[in-house]
């Protein structure tokens, strides 16, 4: 039993951790206790112990220690005396902004079922899941909340939601609603967020709690490069190791708001959902409003652990059970090899090579369609570019299938170009306000995903080229956020629903495309990283994790996604030099070494590569595909952390289930003179098991290598003919047991 009600007090266990919340005197629910699993109890008479503070309301007279602001609330409103950000607002028929939600029953369902009309988790595995549905109401408004928790014990996770149903006579408002609230005892913590911008996504930053409001978010009508959804709260000594910590993710990919607000009282509320500035929902009698779901988690066992059970999460209850376990192909994406300059010819050379060098499938981007030579054009005319491919996407899909290679084809299905047959068709389904000027992002326009006009024409678009070219992949692209949000298809009152119904159109369009086409993998990408969230997991099991191919710069963005996302979500390619983000010139090697974390894929004209090159593409694909489980599937540990001190080296490790294989790497950025001595503390091996390490003839002990470590000796650059700079070097070391 992982739900155990006494009395209106719930608890909730997992493996390692209670969730405890009880029905308070007012009726209201408040929270109790989140932390290390504790015993079961009757009653928590020392979590319930009030105190009465001066200048501050309280409920009641005769309850002069009841005072809101001062109690740990489960699901808070403003305007009875907690004067917190609230986790919710709704404005009645006569313009009250009050509500006081009273606990009316609950129910325990076995398992977890998904949402309706949004992404969501869920208990296929029967992985002993249990949900606890608590209805509360409110009599003025005759409104009911219903709060989710579904209690996933293995992975020490709950996932919560809410949902507001209207059973008045009356239309309310619902200016707010997020997913999660929770109300810690103190604020003892650091909070890491992971912020950046487009081609230097989710940097780690890690900062104190402070007095006030600290927040992420997005208003950008997507989670952003510039701030991810998943942060993470740890005690100031918590490391990788060792140490408690919190984290919170959003099952959403639309705007969204994380935000910690330490009080007077020195207490922690954190609140998770959709950003409430532009958000509304107009709830008439009879309708409910499902908001998107959060995912909380607690170890005490250091940020390491936190992430890897999170990710085991996301990949039994979150990711496509069809792709979860599956192994991701080894693909060649042609955009950094030709950009727009490509034929069938320049094309059919590519994947020869790349078949040749071991690749397994191809993905044609963006520049097939319409008329598209640059990023002016086209978007939206779904129809293959004949002055460049005149025999036409299926016979080239045809033809690469042929070589025995998948095939995978780029779309871009939420944006219009004004120079498109779809524009000149459509002009009112590009999103814009009434008498306003659109405002251009990369020369494109955003189209409204709010009308379903527009969900069907890109669902037969996309339909007819997956069944004609059979398709086996598809990356959808995403590459500006929204300006003049508006839809034609709403009544003025409704408009401020538009950025949330953008998203249940994005998301109903991935529903039908995967339903109908469940053996498609989809990868999600927005410019690279700006959409890097799990509403999108939900659907597309990889995503491209930035445009930033640089070995230096994904080093640290797969090193800051890596604390919210497993490494078989990632795209990591290996692409050309100079970079042509960064114009740095890094070894062939030290590339792959940094790509092979992920899902592997080459992303240059490979026709072009020396033999040197080729040989050494050929070696790697076959060591990736040696150790594939290992770099999707296995369990990942942080050992050398890229933004701490100078941020000159990064380390990090994979190990298999049963410990007995693991694959290490470290990465030096610039070498240096007479450097201090290094070792590499090794993770998650069997302590009294033998390994062999690469490289190396001496026989370790787990408990040695984990102990003791691996010594890194130092790379000396010669004097004479450096013609290989010890500058952004990688070591990769295999790790296996020998019997
Ligand atoms: C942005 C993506 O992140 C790139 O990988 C590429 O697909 C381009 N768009 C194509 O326009």
């Amino acid at each position: 039993m992982s739900i155990l009600v006494k009395e209106h007090q719930f608890h909730l266990q997992t493996d390692h951790t209670s969730y405890i919340f009880h029905v308070m005197e007012n009726g209201e629910l408040g929270q109790l206790y989140y932390g290390q699993r504790i015993h079961d109890q009757a009653a928590f008479p020392e979590l319930t112990v009030r105190e009465e503070h001066g200048a501050i309301p309280a409920w009641r007279l005769d309850h002069p220690d009841f005072q809101p602001e001062t109690l740990k609330q489960e699901f808070a409103s403003l305007g009875k005396g907690d004067y917190r950000d609230p986790a919710f607002q709704i404005t009645g028929p006569d313009g009250s902004r009050i509500s006081e939600f009273r606990y009316r029953d609950h129910q325990i369902l076995p398992g977890k079922q998904r949402l309706d009309d949004l992404p969501s988790t869920f208990d296929d595995s029967d992985d002993d899941a249990q949900t606890l549905i608590i209805t509360l109401v409110d009599a003025v408004t005759d409104l009911t909340l219903t709060l989710s928790y579904a209690v996933f014990p293995h992975q020490d996770v709950i996932v919560r939601s809410a949902k507001f149903t209207n059973r008045g006579q009356s239309t309310v408002m619902l200016d707010r609603a997020l997913s999660l609230q929770l109300d810690l005892p103190d604020a003892n913590y650091d909070l890491l967020q992971f912020s950046g911008s487009w081609a230097r996504e989710r940097h780690l930053l890690r900062q104190p709690l402070r007095s006030g409001i600290q927040s992420v978010g997005s208003l950008r009508g997507a989670s952003s490069h510039q701030q991810n959804p998943f942060i993470a709260l740890a005690r100031p000594d918590t490391n990788e190791d060792h140490g408690a910590a919190l984290g919170f993710n959003l099952v959403y990919s639309g705007n969204f708001l994380d935000q910690v607000e330490v009080d007077a009282f020195g207490t922690a509320r954190i609140l998770t959902g959709i950003n409430p500035t532009e958000f509304g929902w107009q709830l008439a009698a009879g309708q409910s409003f499902q908001t998107p779901e959060a995912v909380m988690s607690y170890t005490s066992a250091g940020l390491n652990q936190l992430s890897q059970q999170m990710g085991v999460f996301y990949q039994h209850h979150l990711v496509n059970p069809r792709f979860a376990q599956q192994p991701r192909p080894v693909l060649i994406n042609n955009w950094e090899g030709t950009y727009f300059d490509f034929d069938e010819d320049k094309l059919m050379a590519i994947a020869r090579e790349a078949k040749q060098l071991g690749i397994e499938m191809f993905v044609l981007d963006d520049g097939w369609f319409g008329h598209r030579d640059d990023d002016t054009t086209s978007l939206g005319d779904w129809d293959v570019y004949a002055a460049k491919l005149p025999n036409g996407i299926a016979h080239l899909a045809d033809r690469i299938h042929g070589l025995d290679l998948q095939f995978g084809l780029w779309f871009e299905p939420e944006m219009i170009s004004i120079d498109s047959d779809l524009y000149r068709a459509h002009p009112d389904w590009t999103v814009v306000a009434p008498q306003r000027e659109m405002t251009p992002g990369r020369n494109q326009f955003v189209l409204d995903m709010a009308n379903p006009a527009v969900v069907d024409y890109l669902y037969g678009k996309i339909s007819k080229l997956i069944q004609a070219a059979h398709l086996d992949y598809i990356k959808w692209d995403m590459n500006r956020n929204i300006t003049e949000s508006f839809s034609d298809t709403l009544p003025a009152e409704r408009q401020v629903e538009f950025a949330h119904r953008y998203m249940l159109g994005v998301y109903q369009l991935y529903a039908r495309l995967t339903t109908a086409y469940p053996h498609v993998l989809f990868e999600s990408c927005a410019s690279g990283g700006g959409r890097f969230d799990l509403g999108m997991m939900y659907y597309a099991p990889q995503a491209w994790t930035s445009d930033d191919t640089d070995a230096v710069e994904r080093l640290r963005i797969q090193y800051g996604t890596s604390y919210g996302y497993p490494l078989a979500m990632m795209g990591a390619h290996v692409s050309a030099v100079p970079n042509d983000q960064t114009g740095r010139i890094t070894p062939l090697d030290t590339r792959a070494a940094v790509a092979y974390f992920g899902d592997l894929g080459y992303e240059l004209d490979v026709t072009q590569c020396t033999a040197a090159e080729k040989a050494a593409i050929k070696a790697q694909v076959a060591f990736y595909q040696a150790h594939r489980e290992l770099f999707q599937q296995g369990t990942f540990y942080r050992l050398d952390n890229p933004f701490a001190g100078d941020g000159n080296v990064g380390s990090w490790q994979v190990v298999s289930g049963d410990g007995r294989h693991a694959v290490a790497a470290r990465y030096q950025i610039l070498n240096q003179p007479n450097p201090a001595y290094h070792r590499l503390y090794l993770r998650g091996l069997l302590a009294n098991q033998r390994y062999r390490v690469s490289g190396d003839d001496h026989v370790y002990f787990g408990d040695e290598l984990m102990n003791a470590g691996l010594f890194i000796p130092h790379l000396l650059a010669t004097t004479q003919g450096v013609e290989a700079s010890a500058d952004f070097s990688a070591r990769v070391f295999t790790i296996d047991a020998i019997d």
